[in-house]
């Protein structure tokens, strides 16, 4: 049942139910994307366990959201469990043996996981207002924030960062409404309170360095198999829009930093998008263009992105025409919008001659599902009612110990521990400040004294304070845990930056905003 370059998903079942045949997914159209669906306790997470176990065994790694803790388990190896047992027994699985998987956690705010960061400037402007729900006026002061920063040379990394750029725009707003458009101090002030909430809901811990490292989610172990990034997500679902944000960032990321390939043998990674429809959930018209775009681009790097939610309907269209491989698991049709929702599932399979999508939908069993892959040139495959597969590893989650220990034995472990406060745009634009004041001190001090001369090229400028002085050394905290190739990373980062800069090249931006290498 196992072959070669194609992944075994499960057995279909023929209309007099007895067995029919194998259905897989192929491997070089993995990139692809795909979609899980289905009601809740259908068997979605374990499909999406069973899709997570054979891309790592193909050596593809995966990153996926773990949302109520059960799928940890994929770092354990399974147990003979009743309904497991059976239904290898019932799809005649007789490769079927139980594996623990090489697992790497993840978690914003560093409990369930490694520390997961970003810096407001990977981050940018658009993801931002979507993060804080900004209202267009607030979307024009952050991009105008940004565009300050991204000139200037001064790093936001963190929220203090962009408080610190606020209150610069705050004070100075006449000014730099002239070069940059109109700053309205009442904008400026509500998104510094909705920075403020941010702050209390816990994004301090996710803003800052070190940042995430894609290629840190891109390893494979020397036995060849793809690592499994596991992000808990059970804490992060509290704050939807931080959820949905991070995770476009994380895809948007992939986007600006891997190479085209092409159209791979196998992917490079798998991206499963749990709890989908917290992304599309009213976004703006131009968020959702954006995420179209880079799905649709994201395919020739390699990256596969599958999208798991109860409800089709939950993706938007066009992204849902982008996804060429597709589990269906049970809906109930009770309300008009589900009875919606069970046309438009059955009406984008290619139909079986056998039987009718939309009854079957409603009659499928717990874990069993319509499933319809890409084959032969990459067209779709006729839609089968199929058994999926048991996992083999463990369903259900890791106990505190256990996760613990994967923790320990991690190869990330220690990477992304501290925090590390470098020197960025808050400590700059206080020092200016407190630069500025002096000098205005001493002019007035002076009176007829020239004011003093601007030191010589290289440095940074901030629009209203002139040229500024030599590139910061990044200062690392006494007592630091990480790394040092980080530190030095970093500071190289900070300085390639402020040279991009000081060439008079403003920094650029991709897609969805995030910065471009
Ligand atoms: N492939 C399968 N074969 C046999 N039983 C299954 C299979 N998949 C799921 N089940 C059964 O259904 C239960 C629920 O599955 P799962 O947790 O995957 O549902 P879900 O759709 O993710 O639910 P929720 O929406 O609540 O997260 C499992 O504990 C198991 O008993
Ligand atoms: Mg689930």
């Amino acid at each position: 049942m196992l072959e070669d370059g194609k992944l075994y998903i499960g057995t279909s079942r023929k209309p007099d139910d007895t067995i029919n045949k194998g259905e897989y997914l192929e491997l070089k159209f993995g990139n692809r994307h795909g979609l899980v669906t289905g009601a809740t306790g259908t068997g979605k997470t374990v499909t999406l366990q069973v899709l997570a176990e054979s891309f790592s065994n193909a050596g593809v790694p995966v990153f996926c959201a773990d949302v109520k803790g059960d799928l940890s388990g994929i770092g354990a190896i399974g147990e003979a469990k009743d309904w497991v047992t059976k239904r290898a027994e019932q799809i005649g699985f007789t490769d079927f043996a139980f594996q623990e998987f090489p697992v790497i956690f993840w978690d914003l705010y560093g409990e369930k996981g490694h520390r997961v960061r970003t810096t407001m400037s990977e981050m940018g402007p658009l993801l931002l207002s979507r993060l804080m729900n900004a209202t267009d006026a607030q979307e024009g002061v952050i991009n105008i924030a940004f565009k300050i920063a991204d000139e200037g040379g001064l790093p936001l990394l963190d929220l203090k960062d962009f408080q610190a750029m606020l209150n610069y725009m705050g004070e100075n707003a006449a000014a730099l409404s002239s070069k940059y458009g109109f700053i309205s101090k009442a904008s400026v002030g509500s998104i510094q309170r909705e920075l403020l909430i941010l702050e209390q809901q816990g994004a301090k811990n996710f803003f800052g360095e070190p940042a995430l490292k894609v290629s840190d989610i891109m390893r494979t172990t020397r036995d060849g198999r793809g690592a499994i990034s596991v992000l808990a997500a059970d804490k992060l679902m509290m704050n939807p829009r931080l959820y949905g944000t991070f995770l476009l960032w994380l895809m948007s990321e992939l986007f600006e930093e891997l190479p085209e390939v092409g159209d791979p043998d196998k992917p490079k990674l798998v991206f499963f998008f749990d709890e989908a429809h917290l992304l599309f959930n009213d976004a703006p018209k131009v968020l959702i263009e954006r995420v179209e775009q880079v799905v649709r681009l994201i395919r020739s790097k390699g990256v596969g992105v599958y999208f798991v939610t109860q409800n089709p309907l939950d993706v938007p269209e066009t992204v849902l025409a982008q996804l060429g491989n597709r589990v269906q698991h049970a809906l109930r049709a009770y309300t008009p919008r589900e009875q919606k929702a069970v046309k438009t599932a059955a009406d984008t399979f290619r139909p079986n001659p056998d039987f009718d999508c939309a009854t079957v939908i409603t009659n499928l069993g717990t874990g069993e599902a319509l499933i319809s892959t890409l084959e032969g040139k990459g067209s779709p495959s006729m839609v089968e009612r199929t058994l999926v597969r048991p996992p083999s590893s463990r369903a259900g989650p890791l106990t505190e110990a256990e996760r613990a220990n994967v923790m320990k034995i991690s190869p990330v472990a220690g990477l992304y521990d501290e925090d590390f406060d470098r020197e960025s745009a808050y400590e700059l634009l206080a020092k200016r400040a407190a630069r500025a004041t002096q000098q205005a001190e001493e002019q007035r001090q002076a009176e007829e004294a020239p004011p003093p001369a601007a030191p010589g090229g290289g440095g940074w400028t901030l629009p209203g304070f002139g040229n500024d002085s030599a590139p910061a050394e990044p200062k690392p905290k006494a007592r630091s845990g990480y790394q040092r190739e980080t530190i030095a990373e970093a500071a190289m980062k900070s300085v390639a930056r402020t040279v991009a800069s000081s060439l008079g090249r403003a920094l650029v931006r991709g897609i969805l905003g995030s910065l471009k290498r």
